[in-house]
């Protein structure tokens, strides 16, 4: 159960199950939750070893033990930024979960394209893009349905640099390409570049990559006509979850839609939205 911020920071910590003393654990906690609103509980303690003990290695220490006095010296350092980005979940694929984006496809893209006002380009947000499939997988929608890539701009924004970085250079292996993607929409939307497959410019350039802590209210973009903020709440307390869902309906238009992830909901978390089923998925409007 994800606990929230009150209880991160009062409640003595439990014993650990990985090799790291009681305190370096719950101070790993607390950075890691002032550094990106992430709450790592008890059941999710053994991503601590996994996750950072590549790190230990890497910078030959002895120990998380000793990983953490480094960090104490210095929370805004290099390395205390490879932790924060070391403990983020980066899983993600083409057109994950389909009826959601069969819904974008069939109901929704259409209606907001229908809706806009002459000229004005549709304008959309990947609010925790990871490495660009979800923000790729909408350009190649938009495509698909004849649309000019002129009259489009989707931004991808994300917590860590180092997805943005490969979600920029649109280079995926043949296992991503794999999942989730079309083998008509690889031969036509993508060309093989050695042992990686690169997206087309064309599609490329419809996508620009930003960084963005969600919990900060985006700047110099939006009003959005599309936010899609999937697979990303779950990793935070109510609290966090709410004052993200207050930033979004800040930048949402008056006709906008709201999509999360397919485990995510709206109930018991925000009252400043109304759902919509269209084609099986659940899409939200600001009220
Ligand atoms: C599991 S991925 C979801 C990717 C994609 N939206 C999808 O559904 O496939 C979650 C992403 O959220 C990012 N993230 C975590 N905390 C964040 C925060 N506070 N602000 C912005 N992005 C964050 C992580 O870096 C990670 O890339």
């Amino acid at each position: 159960m994800i606990e929230s911020r009150q209880q991160v920071e009062t409640k003595p910590a439990p014993a650990p199950r990985v090799a790291i003393s009681k305190e370096n654990y719950s101070f790993l906690q607390r950075h890691l939750y002032a550094a990106s609103g992430i709450v790592i509980d008890a059941s999710k303690d053994y991503l601590i070893d996994s996750r950072l003990m590549p790190i230990v290695r890497v910078e030959r220490l002895q120990s998380l033990d000793e990983l953490c006095q480094h960090i104490r010296g210095n929370t805004t350092s290099l390395l205390s930024r490879r932790v924060v980005e070391a403990m983020t979940t980066n899983e993600t694929l083409f057109f994950r979960d389909v009826v959601a984006f069969d819904a974008l496809k069939k109901h929704v893209l259409p209606r907001l394209l229908a809706g806009r006002q002459a000229g004005r380009k549709l304008t959309i947000w990947s609010a925790a893009a990871s490495t660009g499939q979800e923000a790729y997988s909408v350009a190649m929608m938009l495509l698909e349905l004849g649309v000019d890539p002129s009259e489009v701009q989707i931004l991808g924004t994300d917590l860590s640099e180092q997805v943005l970085e490969r979600a920029r250079k649109g280079r995926y292996l043949q296992l991503e390409v794999n999942r989730g993607l079309p083998a008509a929409y690889l031969l036509k939307y993508f060309r093989q570049a050695g042992m990686e497959w690169e997206i087309q410019e064309r599609v490329r350039r419809m996508v620009t990559f930003e960084p963005l802590d969600l919990r900060q209210r985006i700047r110099n973009h939006g009003p959005f006509d599309l936010v899609l903020c999937r697979n990303v709440l779950i990793y935070f307390d109510v609290e966090t979850k709410r004052a993200i869902l207050n930033n979004i309906q800040h930048v949402l238009r008056r006709t906008g839609v709201l999509v999360l992830g397919c485990a995510e909901t709206m109930i018991n978390l925000h009252n400043g939205f109304t759902s919509e089923s269209m084609g099986g998925a659940t899409f939200y409007a600001a009220k």
